[in-house]
């Protein structure tokens, strides 16, 4: 186990030796923002409209097209989550194929890839306040909203519901989301929903002041803000391309709707995920039922039961063998079952590269090199590894946490992230030179 961890990169003293004498180690250290510098900030245009966890950085999706790909290609993103490859891929004039659980996806993708928009002369105050309650299916709602402001908000996503102009909706939505979670007591310093003392001292504080002015400020301002980074978006000259997004989908239950030339694709982490809970206040004011979104949460990997799937590494073998305890071994198994039951059959359907975006992990203290987990398993389907390419996390917004909630012992963050390059071309051509 040891000596496995001490193979991964973050030793980088150790990196030209194991080079030369294994090429299939190739890891070279990058900074994926120095090497795509068309897009200025990870929050340029629309990358950044919401905090979604564990969001690419839009410069890792420019920089694999620019080098593996050419505009026409079609490109397939399975845990698509904000929708980042999307967004990316119009740039480089790629069609697309986005899945995730989550239904928020096609809302976003939505917002994101938007024409840029002329300000709209609304009275929002008086629109709002016309409207019609909506109040949503959720036990909890009292526990997470000051009562104060439940008539508020009720009537803004009442009349949110009640749009029927599909564009003023899509620049509402997250100015809307943003906040409704300002007015609560979630504690927006950590990714999940979470209360905390902290969080009912700023209640209290925004309590005391014209609440009501700041909420219709802080949508309008937002509202105002996306017309903004739509503009900065329409100067990356994003091209009018096919795309298929299928949201609150099941990696596991989804077929693609036909082949793409690369698969680029973030997959959930080995011990930080619950993307469904962490944006569970959301899905609640959109409009999804108590029901509905426990069971998208029950779909999460690796919280659930899956298919066994043989897994082609033995680096794997050895981590697995190295995790005494039973739920450990567990939660390791059905994570890789899961994410590469999903990529197994999604592979065959790719044409040209594989492109995984994986950050190592650990379990009980171990050091889980994933991304050598990733490229043994995929190697041995076929695939030829070409390189990875390692960056060091910077502002991605990552989960924070003391414990895992997977396994819920102690963790330490992730601290690179490692994008392995895999393709078909070269395999097979080598195949064929070989023969
Ligand atoms: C690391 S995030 C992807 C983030 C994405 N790259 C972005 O730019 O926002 C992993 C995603 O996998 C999704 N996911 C988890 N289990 C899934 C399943 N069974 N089927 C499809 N997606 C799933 C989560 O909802 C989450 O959005």
């Amino acid at each position: 186990m040891m000596k496995v961890a001490q193979m991964a990169f973050s030793q980088q003293p150790a990196q030209k030796e194991i080079l030369l004498e294994n090429p299939a180690f190739k890891e070279v250290p990058v900074l994926f923002r120095s090497l795509s510098p068309e897009i200025p900030s990870t929050s340029y245009a629309t990358f950044g409209l919401y905090r979604y966890p564990a969001k690419f950085i839009p410069q890792v999706i420019a920089y694999a097209l620019k080098t593996y790909g050419v505009s026409g290609m079609r490109i397939m993103d399975p845990f698509a989550g904000y929708g980042t490859t999307g967004i990316v891929s119009r740039i480089y004039g790629n069609p697309y194929e986005l899945w995730d659980l989550n239904p928020l996806l096609k809302f976003f993708h939505s917002a994101a890839v938007m024409s840029p928009q002329e300000e709209e002369k609304i009275d929002l105050k008086k629109a709002v306040e016309n409207s019609k309650p909506y109040v949503p299916d959720w036990g909890s709602l009292n526990y997470w909203h000051p009562e104060e402001c439940l008539d508020l908000l009720s009537k803004a996503w009442g009349y949110f519901h009640q749009l029927k102009d599909q564009r003023l909706k899509n620049l509402l939505l997250i100015p809307l989301l943003k906040t409704t979670h300002y007015f609560s007591f979630n504690d927006e310093k950590r990714l999940k929903l979470s209360r905390s003392p902290m969080a009912d001292k700023r209640i209290e504080t925004l309590l005391e002041k014209d609440w009501k002015n700041i909420f219709y400020k802080m949508i309008w301002n937002g509202y105002l803000s996306i017309l903004l980074k739509l503009k900065e978006y329409q100067s990356l000259n994003p091209q009018p391309v096919d795309c298929v997004i299928q949201s609150a989908v099941d990696g596991l239950a989804a077929s693609p709707e036909k082949e793409s030339d690369i698969l680029i694709t973030s997959p959930p982490y080995l011990q930080a995920q619950e993307y469904i809970r962490s944006t569970k206040m959301d899905l609640f004011w959109m409009g999804y039922s108590e029901e509905f979104i426990k069971d998208l949460g029950k779909k999460e990997i690796p919280y659930r039961d899956v298919p066994v799937v043989q897994i082609h590494s033995p680096t794997y073998d050895e981590c697995l063998n190295g995790i005494d305890e039973a739920h450990l071994q567990k939660m390791f198994k059905r994570y890789f079952y899961g994410v590469f039951g999903i990529l197994n059959s999604l592979q065959e359907k790719i044409r040209k590269y594989l492109l995984l975006f994986v950050g190592p992990a650990n379990v009980r203290g171990n050091a889980i090199p994933m991304s050598q987990i990733f490229r043994e398993h995929f190697t041995s389907l076929g695939w030829k590894h070409e390189i990875t390419l390692v960056d060091t996390i910077v502002s991605r917004s990552m989960f924070l946490y003391k414990t895992n909630p997977a396994t819920g012992i102690s963790d330490n963050r992730m601290k690179t992230e490692h994008l392995i390059v895999l393709s078909r071309e070269r395999a097979s051509l080598l195949g064929r030179l070989k023969n």
